[in-house]
């Protein structure tokens, strides 16, 4: 096996007999942020960049999750799973946890994870990592799982050992993509359509500000806090409203002096989002690429003043691709306060556009810009060993 590894985990990884092998991917947004958790629309897929595992059953009641990426090992007993104060732990522990709460038993396994996902930049390493690993133990320990169970363990396990309230959208799009297609999805049925993703000379260039600014795991719950207080002042008069996707502008103007001025900014950005992902699927399918960059545009701008979750370095990037005619839309991608922009750009442009961008971007926060190109792609799968 040609994995680098520190003196202490060579062996383990020498001795490795592969059973099954696994990739997960990351995912791109074309649209619908923050709308997931609100039963909301989303556009994501998954992209051409993965995490690979290997699994291996090993008879003992003891779990060995190696990450060569990190040079870390995880070591825990199958029957004493409990949160870590580690966070990447507490993904692996997380989906565990989730398996067994649906009553259903794994012994001892060896897994080796090497990530191709640069972490933080919204492209979710961490959904790939709950779906890879709970895809993997559902194959190897025959545990009769159906994707959509995968999906929800994955989400589960963040909600739980890791602390975030995400919606759906990333653990979906990890698992249920094809090749070639977008998937829209209503997060409130769960129903989702497979749309082509016909970019023509156009692609997807994701460009990754490197910076994670650390508020972002209290913001987004937050944000899921802000939006749920709407929903339970309209719900007050309206008790068939459950969430955002029940509410009309008249109902969120009818509440407004019960609500924060804050909270009402939040859920008419969510209102709108869901409309724009709607107008953007229609631009989609009748191939009007312009109309779907002027969608791009507005949620970035939505997601910077009203919903408040950009930062300087992705306004300064969304900004900046408005001076290249070759680039039709841009916008933050994922989360929020860092991570990536996703650009629909002309094939022909990127050269320019990265060369300049890069340089642009070192110039006013003295960071290294790195960009890459994304292609839609199948969901998690099993690969030849
Ligand atoms: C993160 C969450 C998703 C979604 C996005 C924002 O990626 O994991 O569930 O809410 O942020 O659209």
């Amino acid at each position: 096996m040609s994995i680098k590894t520190s003196s202490l985990h060579s062996e383990f990884v020498a001795n490795f007999k592969t059973e099954l092998k696994v990739t997960s991917p990351g995912r791109i947004n074309l649209i619908g942020e923050h709308t997931d958790y609100n039963n909301g629309f989303v556009l994501p897929t998954a992209i051409d960049k993965h995490i690979v595992f290997q699994f291996q059953k090993n008879g003992t009641d003891i779990c060995n999750i190696y990450s060569a990426t990190f040079d870390k090992m995880l070591q825990f007993n199958v029957n004493e799973v409990k949160q870590s104060d580690k966070e990447w732990e507490n993904y692996i522990l997380g989906v565990v946890n989730q398996i067994q709460i649906r009553n259903k038993t794994i012994g001892g396994f060896d897994c080796i994870i090497e990530s191709y996902l640069p972490m933080g930049s919204g492209i979710s390493s961490s959904a790939a990592l709950e779906c890879g690993l709970a895809y993997g133990l559902n194959e190897v320990f025959e545990l009769g799982f159906e994707k959509i169970d995968l999906v929800k363990i994955g989400q589960k396990a963040e909600h739980t050992f890791v602390g975030t309230q995400c919606g759906i959208m990333d653990q979906f799009a990890s698992v249920m993509s094809e090749k070639g297609h977008v998937i829209l999805l209503d997060c409130q049925s769960i129903e989702h359509q497979l749309i082509p993703a016909d970019f023509g000379d156009y692609q997807v260039l994701l460009l990754n500000t490197n910076v994670s600014h650390n508020l972002a795991d209290s913001a987004y719950n937050t944000r899921v806090a802000e939006c749920a207080s709407v929903v339970a002042a309209i719900a007050k008069n309206n008790p068939e409203v459950k969430s955002l996707r029940n509410v009309s502008f008249k109902m969120l103007e009818d509440v407004k002096g019960e609500i924060t001025t804050i909270a009402h900014q939040r859920a008419k950005y969510v209102l709108e989002e869901n409309e724009r992902v709607e107008k953007a699927v229609q631009a989609l399918k009748s191939g009007d690429l312009k109309s779907l960059g002027i969608y791009m545009y507005s949620s970035h701008k939505g997601l910077q003043n009203d919903y408040e979750v950009s930062c300087a370095e992705l306004d300064f990037l969304a900004d900046f691709s408005k001076k290249y005619d070759q680039v039709l839309g841009a916008r933050m991608m994922g989360g929020g306060f860092g991570g990536c922009t996703i650009n629909l750009i002309h094939k022909n442009g990127v050269e320019e556009f990265v060369k300049d961008a890069t340089k642009a971007y070192k110039e006013k926060f003295k960071i290294d810009l790195t960009s890459f190109t994304a292609v839609p792609s199948q969901g998690t799968a099993t690969v030849a060993i």
